[in-house]
């Protein structure tokens, strides 16, 4: 795999910056669901939003359950997604009745995000909001409510901070801009 810093165009959002806005998020979320705390759960879409999900936890005052799931998407190209969403890893949790809050890294097309709350509805949740850490706006295909947002961003590749380029540099602790014409894809 390539060093990072040769296809790296632009630093987008560096870890302090990412640090204070994920503590804001979840004062938010913190005022939100005080009243709600016995039955809040914390989801975090495997893998990219491990990070997030880590870092915005350790803000959450409140008590918490919290579970994970893995989705694939496929049928696609590198840098597109589809339709085509599966679900490979299922939360080990009932959530019925519980006010379930998805923790997301990136909302792109939002076919991912979309699929879930759809699955997710049907298992009968006190209430199912997103928290997504960036969103894509400019490339939505489909209409998603995002309750808690990180940062809008252009519609440029990005990774770091849980975000994979080829399943490398999930541990960056920022948000950098792939320049494609100097990425090399390994094999
Ligand atoms: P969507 O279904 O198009 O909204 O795609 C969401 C998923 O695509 C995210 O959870 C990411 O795994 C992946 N993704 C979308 N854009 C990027 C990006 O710029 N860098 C890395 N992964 C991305």
């Amino acid at each position: 795999m390539q060093a990072y810093q040769e296809f790296l165009a632009e630093t987008l959002i560096d870890a302090p910056t990412l640090q204070e806005r994920i503590a804001s998020l979840a004062e938010e979320i913190n005022r939100d669901y005080a009243d709600k705390h016995e039955d809040l759960l914390l989801i975090c879409i495997l893998r990219g939003a491990l990070p997030f999900m880590v870092d915005l936890m350790r803000h959450i005052t409140i008590p918490h359950q919290m579970d994970c799931m893995a989705i694939s998407s496929y049928g696609v190209g590198k840098f597109q997604s589809s339709g085509n969403v599966r679900v490979t890893y299922d939360l080990q949790t009932n959530i019925a009745g519980k006010h379930v809050l998805l923790v997301e890294d990136i909302v792109d097309s939002g076919h991912t995000i979309s699929h879930v709350l759809e699955m997710l509805k049907t298992r009968n949740p006190a209430s199912l909001r997103v928290c997504s850490l960036l969103d894509k706006e400019e490339r939505r295909e489909v209409v998603v409510p995002i309750h808690y947002r990180g940062f809008s961003i252009p519609n440029r590749y990005v990774f770091g901070y849980g975000l994979d380029i080829d399943e490398y540099y999930r541990n960056l602790p920022f948000i950098g801009v792939v320049d494609l014409e100097k990425y090399q894809s390994p094999g």
